[in-house]
């Protein structure tokens, strides 16, 4: 028998539901299937660079699959990113060297598209990589869907419930601002599952005059109350907070009550949803997989039902945005949901 393979992990970017069981599912079937050897690296790819790594068993392993962030650690460090008045960034070397130093054939990154970049920026320096896309914006290239999204929308789609409740009672309209990035995503799905009446995305250009229409007509129609979902990134010309841009304006073209909640990173907090803990799971047994059969340089990915591999370089800081004839908003159109502009 020769020397068991020992293969590297870390979590990178910001954290969300289902880390914790992709962690799971990459060391349990490395450990238990391919008796291979783990090693957690700690705060993302600042723990690459500065030794920061714990020996991963399979009894650390147990008991978190249900559990919300990461048990690594993240950081947002881009290692390729030079700093202020650097020429080139030594990080990628110092990384290069510190994988060799641990003895590592092979480095798993959890992470968005940032990480995905960076990745792939590794292998091409000759490490042994493999990419597990997670990220509660869905706004990975490559992949139908990111483990993370669909527990922040069922955290984003709760809140949109419960302010439904003060809308009615107090006949306002309610603004409620999700995250996503640059993407709409979550502002779409959460929004169609709370029945949303106005939803704004980036990737289709609002008119307010034309939301303050949609919800006096509303008014008129003697619906007394609106909810207007905003997703974050939805171009602002003050460079404010989205929700309280479009509060302001709504309250002030139409005379209506508004208030606005923005729910933040509660999106990102707490157990995963189900979908997400089989979904992250999934995706990182294979990716122990792919790493036994000496496979590198793939994201792990899931197309229809199917779990994948595109290749890191195709997928690598890509963005996945919602197109703008997406069936959920051709159906919402079809069903009085406004997009904020006029069709
Ligand atoms: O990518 C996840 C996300 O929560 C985005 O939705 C949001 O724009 C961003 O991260 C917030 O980043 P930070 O954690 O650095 O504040």
């Amino acid at each position: 028998m020769g020397k068991p393979m020992r293969i590297g992990i870390l979590s990178a970017g910001g954290d969300c539901p289902g880390i914790n069981a992709a962690i799971r599912g990459i060391g349990k079937t490395a450990i238990v299937n391919y008796g291979m050897e783990v090693v957690g690296i700690s705060n993302g790819f600042s723990g690459l660079v500065n030794m920061e790594t714990v020996q991963l068993t399979e009894n650390l392993l147990s008991g978190i699959l249900t559990l919300g962030g990461t048990i690594l650690g993240t950081s947002r460090m881009k290692p390729f990113r030079k700093e202020d008045g650097d020429t080139v960034s030594d990080k990628p070397l110092v990384i290069k060297k510190n994988y060799h130093a641990l003895g590592l054939d092979g480095l798993v990154c959890i992470g968005g598209n940032g990480t995905q970049k960076t990745a792939s920026l590794l292998a091409k320096e000759g490490l042994n990589v493999i990419g597990i896309p997670k990220t509660i914006d869905n706004d990975v290239w490559g992949t139908d869907t990111t483990f993370g999204f669909d527990s922040a929308v069922w955290i984003a789609t709760e809140a949109i419930d419960r302010l439904h409740t003060t809308a009615n009672s107090h006949k306002r309209v309610m603004v409620i601002e999700v995250m996503g990035h640059t993407a709409g995503w979550i502002a779409l799905y959460s929004g169609m599952a709370g029945g949303g009446d106005v939803i704004l995305i980036p990737e289709i250009e609002y008119d307010l005059d034309h939301v303050a229409d949609v919800l006096m007509k509303r008014s008129q129609k003697g619906k007394d109350y609106s909810i207007v979902v905003v997703a974050e990134g939805i171009e602002n010309p003050k460079n404010k907070n989205a929700g309280a841009f479009v509060a302001k304006k709504i309250m002030k073209k139409t005379n209506l009550e508004v208030r606005e909640t923005v729910l933040g990173y509660t999106q990102r907090g707490g157990s995963p949803s189900p979908f997400d803990r089989i979904l992250a799971t999934r995706y990182g047994a294979h990716a122990a997989e792919l790493i036994n059969q000496g496979r590198f340089g793939y994201m792990v990915a899931i197309n229809g039902n199917n779990t994948t591999e595109v290749p890191l370089e195709e997928a690598g800081g890509k963005l996945k945005l919602v197109p703008s004839n997406h069936e959920l908003i051709e159906r919402g159109r079809r069903m009085g949901v406004s997009f904020g502009d006029v069709e």
